[in-house]
């Protein structure tokens, strides 16, 4: 576009350097020193420190910049300095600054809060410098999405969000009233997705879906953004191959164009980097039960001797935590200490006070993980733990195919080598993070079809406009769905899935 903005953006700072430049933002750190100020000053595009000289300011201007609370807008004007100690590589010499308004009191300080707090304060804690790289990086991800698909031959199309499917299941269906007539927000756009790959080949959604569960768990929203790409004449390993090549060139996107970002929120890239250069592993369920019970290797690795040579290592490391804060706590207690290093002491301690809650944590899921390893059985579908411990032996995403029919939706194609089996597959991405994508070539036999849709005790009469997609020209298609917040956490390596969006929907969770 034609430029529209009469002042730069802090992105633009390394084109100006040694000229004189207008920037417009907000106050997201300052302090103070003798005739000095120095903001950081940030505008969406980045972070940057301006330097304010009561000398070149005037008095007046001076004692206005001293004052400004956090979060204060403003107008700044100077010269650009490059200054690589500087964050963002650049610092900018004020010579006139207007305030637009001084905010006081700005809720979310620098001390740490908890995360009820912040959830609770969303609006404003977006500000926040791992937020906005997080949100950069949910962005850059759509981005590659569409270019991906797009760039493949796949049409874009919107799913209906109201409803009379049930598609994954009745048990976490949102009902809501449309005109009198009872309704469903959508689960997943995949039956309409079907339709539109009958009529273009090649098509994936990207919109808004809905899940009525009722728990609280890191992994889980009850509004999140799905992509599902449907393809006829594709069958499960041809899905398995796209599957593979679409993660991987997300995956090689965002590695290139975030890399910032990613620095930002100190993501060890290892993983993201193997995703890019290794096969994904294809494991089918039955070797996924044994390698989960630990009767079969992965690479000379064994689930359960790695769980508990891990538990050892975490009572070890929790040990030497714990002797390095009594003597630390010893010394403080001896006396004699300057104030500067009973402080760097006290510090210390604090520092592994937490890392030791943090084992502890560990220290009490490992044995749950063992116990449900050791004990799984086949038929079942993977528990969040059950994904750990299978993803930890790989390194890099892993595809889990064919599954027992009783764990998987109605729509997917039985295998007709062995009818205990669909033909579907989770992507498992690694590091924990577990389930990402979720797929299937779809059952195109139209009476097997109706005989899942009684099984499953779902009303016939509204698959009816579905099974005429078997009726007319039906044909062999696949496709999957991927979760855009899943995808979004495992890149950006946060705990929790609340912080993948923007104003986050969950159980319990409404506001703001
Ligand atoms: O495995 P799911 O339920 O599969 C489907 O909905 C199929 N109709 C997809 C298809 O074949 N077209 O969900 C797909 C993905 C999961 O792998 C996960 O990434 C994400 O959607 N997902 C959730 N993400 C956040 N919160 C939830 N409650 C989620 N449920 C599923
Ligand atoms: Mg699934």
């Amino acid at each position: 576009m034609n430029r529209i903005e009469p002042f730069q953006y802090i992105s633009e700072l390394k084109d100006h350097a040694g000229a004189q430049v207008e920037l417009r933002g907000w106050v997201s750190n300052r302090r103070d020193s003798k005739g000095l100020v120095f903001i950081v000053l940030r505008d969406g595009t980045g972070f940057a420190q301006c330097v304010v000289n009561e000398e070149s300011v005037g008095a007046e201007q001076f004692e206005a910049a001293k004052r400004l609370g956090l979060e204060s807008s403003v107008i700044l004007w100077g010269e650009v300095r490059e200054d690589e100690r500087q964050i963002g590589g650049y610092e900018v010499q004020v010579s006139k600054l207007q305030v637009i308004q001084d905010a006081a009191d700005y809720p979310i300080a620098k001390k740490e809060h908890g995360v009820d707090f912040l959830i609770e304060n969303r609006h404003l804690w977006l500000r926040s410098t791992r937020q906005w790289a997080i949100m950069r990086v949910r962005n850059r991800v759509i981005y590659a999405i569409h270019n991906f698909f797009q760039a493949n031959g796949f049409l874009q199309m919107d799913a209906p969000i109201f409803t009379g499917n049930a598609v994954e299941g009745t048990t976490t269906l949102f009902e809501t009233d449309f005109f009198g007539q009872p309704a469903y927000l959508s689960q997943s756009g995949q039956l309409y997705g079907e339709a539109l790959a009958m009529a273009h080949g090649k098509i994936y959604t990207f919109g808004p879906t809905f899940r009525a569960e009722k728990s609280k768990t890191r992994r889980h929203l009850s509004e999140f953004w799905m992509i599902e790409p449907e393809m006829a004449f594709y069958d499960l390993d041809m899905d398995m191959d796209l599957i593979e090549q679409f993660i991987k060139a997300v995956v090689a996107d965002i590695l290139e164009h975030c890399k910032q970002e990613l620095e930002t929120l100190g993501r060890n890239t290892t993983f993201l980097e193997n995703a890019v250069q290794l096969p994904f592993p294809r494991v089918h369920y039955d070797d996924a039960v044994r390698i989960i019970r630990g009767e079969q290797d992965v690479n000379g690795k064994n689930s359960i001797q790695t769980l508990e040579a891990d538990l050892e290592a975490l009572r070890a490391k929790k040990a030497e935590c714990e002797k390095e804060i009594a003597e630390r706590e010893a010394k403080i207690a001896a006396g004699g200490m300057k104030k500067g290093e009973v402080n760097f002491n006290q510090n210390k301690i604090d520092t592994l006070k937490n890392e030791v809650k943090d084992l502890d944590e560990q220290l009490t899921n490992i044995p749950q993980w063992l116990e449900s390893a050791r004990n799984f059985e086949w038929g079942g579908d993977l528990g969040g733990s059950d994904e750990t411990v299978l993803t930890r032996l790989f390194d890099c995403p892993v595809m889990v195919y064919n599954w027992p029919a009783e764990v998987k939706a109605f729509y997917m194609k039985r295998d007709p080598n062995d009818e205990k089996y669909v033909k579907g597959v989770d992507v498992l991405a690694p590091e924990g993070y577990g389930e990402i994508v979720g797929g299937a070539e779809r059952e195109d036999n139209i009476d097997f079809l109706i005989e899942r849709i009684n099984n499953e005790g779902l009303p016939m009469e509204a698959f009816q406009w579905y099974l005429d997609l078997r009726r007319f020209g039906t044909v062999p298609h696949a496709g999957f769905g991927l979760g855009l917040e899943r995808f979004v956490m495992w890149f950006t390596g946060i705990q929790h899935i609340r912080e993948s969006i923007p104003f986050p929907r969950f159980y319990g969770r409404l506001k703001p």
